[in-house]
């Protein structure tokens, strides 16, 4: 009888426990369903939905332009592809502002899109809506350092956690986040020294973004790590790729194809059967003498 094999199913649990395993967790964004598809086969542990959508996808200048409709339907897209990873959703800016109630539905949201959890920007500040949202049953990531929904009180997209008592806000922010109950935690755009006191000081998974190698896991975002992404490159993003380049030759390549005739060639075009041809030239004949002049 042939062997059954289970399909990957990661879980938050499973991120969750995984602090001290083997290798580095992996996550990739994601934002529909070939970029899914991509980074599920690669073999990525989580796929993130993130409000970088905004930005990468849409063409918006920061990420506080999307709505939790917006990510509900990025995130049915990345679900309908069935991934091994666990998909985590975020929660877009003024989902989760403006009351708890409100928020947990927004997560719910996301849930019934497909998101195995969702993540939301903030420290000890958001408590209250983390304790609601897994009162919920849901999952919860937590995101510290530079967080890009706060870009108009923090000034601009800038390193964060520099000094000492910025620094000790982050820590502190974290250890308050995995007490209340995070499976895992994002620090982005934080010094190493800062990332690495973290992750010593909480018992969840720390997965940086330009936050150095002192991270439980590392995330990059898929339109930087495979080069569609080239107008914005901050210094931790390593490009795997050059896609937009490629891509860009590719559709060169056929315009000029096109205008020199070679496109479409014989092969690529559907014939009609010979009888059927000579029926048509006989007819256009007949209809061209019947034509107005
Ligand atoms: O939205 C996003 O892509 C993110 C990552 C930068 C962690 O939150």
């Amino acid at each position: 009888m042939p062997e059954l094999s289970t399909p990957r199913r990661v879980t938050a649990p499973a991120i969750a426990a995984a602090k001290h395993g083997d290798a580095p967790l992996v996550m990739v964004t994601a934002y529909d369903a070939p970029s899914a598809r991509v980074v599920d086969a690669a073999g990525a542990d989580l796929i993130l939905v993130g409000d970088s959508v905004a930005m990468v996808v849409l063409g918006y200048e920061d990420t506080l332009q999307v709505t939790t409709d917006d990510m509900v339907h990025h995130v049915a897209a990345v679900a309908r592809t069935r991934p091994g990873a666990l998909v985590v959703a975020d929660l877009p800016w003024m989902s989760y502002h403006v009351g708890v109630d409100d928020a947990v539905r927004n997560a719910a949201a996301l849930v019934r899109a497909g998101a195995g959890a969702v993540k939301l920007e903030g420290g000890r500040k958001r408590l209250a809506v983390v304790r609601a949202i897994l009162d919920a049953e849901i999952p919860v990531m937590g995101h510290l350092g530079l967080t890009p929904q706060s870009l108009h009180t923090l000034g601009g997209f800038k390193v964060q956690g520099r000094d000492l008592e910025a620094a000790r806000a982050i820590v502190d922010d974290a250890i308050a986040l995995a007490e209340v109950g995070c499976f895992a935690v994002v620090l982005e755009c934080v010094p190493d020294a800062v990332a690495r006191l973290v992750t010593d000081s909480v018992e969840i998974p720390t997965i940086g973004i330009g936050a150095g190698r002192h991270c439980d896991g590392q995330v990059l975002v898929f339109h930087d790590l495979v080069g569609l992404e080239d107008r914005i490159r901050p210094k931790f993003v390593r490009q795997y790729a050059d896609l937009a380049a490629e891509a860009t030759a590719a559709v060169a390549r056929f315009a000029e194809d096109v205008r020199t005739g070679r496109f479409p060639s014989s092969a690529e075009t559907y014939h009609a059967a010979d009888a059927v041809s000579d029926a048509l030239r006989v007819y256009g004949g007949s209809a061209s003498e019947h034509a107005p002049a």
